[in-house]
């Protein structure tokens, strides 16, 4: 495509979100991206979180962490980019261990990720013998190799009871955790490095203090202006908010899971508690609705993931993704369970 045809398409879907100055300088970018692709015989995936002019023209596969999962299980290309952050490309790696797997920045962490290692989840299993580890996606590598299945916001529920046993670790999410305990009716607690508590004799899900580092700002006053603003405003909260936060809101789900609620519901009005970018995205194909969200609380982990940055991914094959062989093995493992677990439902009421 040239770049007026590829101008004309952006414009069609973001004319009333962005400048027509940025979009003209982006569709040559993307021209520039696409033809690249090509020569590299690649595939680029981007996560829901992607600003609006890259998520709405480079990207092969679009969505929540289960979906791109999946597809970078599935792509038969030889080169992977990954448009989101490390630890969505260390999966693509562990699912497809022939490709090349780019990561458009060199760092592009997750305060999640970043909140657990794997001598954390050995010490743990040492402490709760044989009581299995499910372990959220948003991990490094080397934590899903110590980890017996892991899950996604889409499927965290649907794993936990999967497992039919009494107790479970669930790592490292403390909000994501104490929300699906809050689902599952299980009783929840948080381990302390001194000897085990009457307690934790009688524990359910053992869990973590990690937290994502945008959600858990997000409170229930935020919600409780809006709906004094707009009381008929539909409240979407992503399950990494705190559990008063996800209790307070109208539904609860995968960032997917949220685009197709706004997508099947009349409502005129949401308001959306996740990650800036996101609410834009969903405003591009739905122009008649209004979102209303918090644009000053952004993952400063997937912004740095920018057009440019994508092109020099694949003009330099930068940044590759490499994860040792042993921990790729054993990390395949509790991924490759978790895939097994069928489709989530994206969408409910
Ligand atoms: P999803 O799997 O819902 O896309 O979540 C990824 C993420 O990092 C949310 O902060
Ligand atoms: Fe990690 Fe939160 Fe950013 Fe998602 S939004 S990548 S969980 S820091």
């Amino acid at each position: 495509m040239t770049v007026d045809e590829t101008f004309a398409d952006m414009q069609a879907v973001l004319g009333h979100l962005v400048p027509e100055f940025e979009l003209r300088a982006k569709a040559g970018l993307a021209v520039e991206i696409n033809q690249l692709k090509a020569e590299h015989n690649a595939v680029i995936l981007g996560h829901n979180y992607m600003e609006p002019t890259l998520f709405h023209s480079v990207p092969d596969f679009k969505g929540d962490s289960l979906e791109l999962s999946r597809k970078a299980a599935e792509t038969d290309k030889d080169v992977i980019v990954f448009c989101g952050v490390r630890f969505m490309a260390e999966t693509a790696k562990i699912l497809s261990p022939e490709k090349t797997v780019l990561l458009p920045a060199k760092v592009a962490g997750c305060s999640l990720a970043a909140s657990i290692t794997a001598d954390d989840v050995r010490q743990l299993k040492a402490r709760y013998p044989g009581v299995p580890v499910v372990t959220y996606i948003n991990t490094y590598a080397d934590v899903k190799a110590e980890t017996d299945i892991c899950c996604t916001s889409s499927n965290a529920r649907a794993v936990v009871e999967s497992l039919n046993t009494d107790s479970i670790i669930f790592l490292p999410d403390e909000f994501l955790a104490k929300n699906v305990a809050r689902e599952t009716g299980k009783h929840i607690i948080f381990p302390t490095k001194t000897p085990k508590t009457d307690d934790e004799i009688e524990y359910e899900l053992i869990g973590w203090h990690g937290r994502c580092e945008v959600h858990e700002k997000f409170t229930v006053e935020d919600i409780d202006n809006a709906r004094r603003q707009f009381p008929d405003v539909l409240v979407l909260a992503h399950p990494e908010c705190p559990p008063d936060v996800v209790e307070a809101s109208d539904y609860s789900g995968s960032t997917t899971a949220m685009v197709n609620y706004v997508q099947d519901h009349d409502s005129p009005r949401f308001l959306i508690l996740t990650e800036c970018s996101m609410a834009d995205n969903i405003l591009a194909e739905n122009p008649g609705k209004e979102l209303l969200r918090m644009c000053s609380i952004r993952c400063p982990h997937m912004n740095e993931i920018t057009m440019e940055e994508t092109r020099d991914s694949l003009k330099y094959t930068q940044y590759v993704i490499d994860v040792p062989e042993d921990i790729r093995v054993r990390a395949r493992a509790s991924v490759d369970r978790m895939l097994a677990i069928g489709a989530p439902v994206a969408s409910a009421d």
